[in-house]
């Protein structure tokens, strides 16, 4: 995706790209990642530390599969899964629990009041968004005092290791060829690298977060240093 485009044409490709590729969304994510996003998932959910009748919101939440763990994990709590890209929600549907609200909402203007959310937590949404700080706002806002926040994405891989020829050639040649195969959209799963790529390193972002006001903020990398998972509080 060109790095030139307004915010609104980096939304409406955001939202495109999505739809094209939400029938087979979560299988290539099991095969990309070798099943470990399932794993990422649950500790994603472990971190946002749900007590009965917590609120919940996965935002960015694509086809559930967050939102869905929480109910595993807190059967108790209430569990929002908000993402603009219908096709994603749609594809989650046939999987759907008893408890999961789905919401139409749009990261950089959330339809929720101030202090709704006892946790706020995304998977792979923060490098898709056209504007960061603002996401970040949004979700700060909308936490409870004492909140928690909790997010997975991609880092920019590391340059120095032993593995980086590896790890190179997995983003930029097997992700796509198997995108191609899988979804028939080779383009997206050439985002996926470049935007990775493009990232903020998992420090900035973490300054990033801590500049809106949270507390806390730490972060966890995985798979070889290409995801981590950051999570914070916001104030009491
Ligand atoms: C890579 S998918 C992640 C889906 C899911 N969270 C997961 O862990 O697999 C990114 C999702 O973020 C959504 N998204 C991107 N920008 C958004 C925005 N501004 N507001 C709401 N959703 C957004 C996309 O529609 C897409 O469903």
């Amino acid at each position: 995706m060109r790095s030139d485009l307004s915010g609104s044409e980096k939304a409406a490709r955001v939202q495109r790209m999505f739809s094209r590729i939400a029938p087979r969304y979560d299988l290539m994510n099991r095969l990309m990642t070798a099943g470990q996003d399932v794993r990422w998932r649950k500790e994603i959910i472990r971190l946002a530390r749900l007590q009965p009748g917590a609120r919940l919101l996965d935002l960015g939440a694509g086809t559930g599969d967050i939102a869905r763990e929480a109910l595993r994990q807190q059967p108790e709590c209430l569990s929002v899964a908000a993402d603009f890209t219908l096709g994603m929600m749609l594809a989650g549907q046939p999987r759907n629990l008893r408890g999961l609200v789905w919401c139409a909402a749009d990261a950089l203007n959330l339809p929720y009041a101030d202090a709704t959310f006892d946790a706020v937590v995304s998977g792979f949404l923060l490098r898709n968004v056209a504007d960061l700080p603002r996401a970040i706002a949004e979700q700060y806002r909308v936490l409870k005092p004492g909140g928690r926040w909790v997010a997975l994405d991609t880092t920019p891989p590391p340059q120095k290791s032993l593995l980086s020829p590896f790890i190179r050639f997995h983003m930029r040649q097997v992700i796509p060829l198997l995108g191609q195969i899988i979804t028939g959209e080779r383009d997206a799963y050439v985002y996926l690298p470049t935007s990775s790529e493009n990232f903020l390193s998992a420090e900035t972002l973490a300054q990033a977060v801590a500049s809106v006001g949270f507390e806390q903020v730490t972060f966890r990398r995985h798979l070889f240093g290409v995801v981590a998972i950051h999570q914070a509080v916001k104030p009491a």
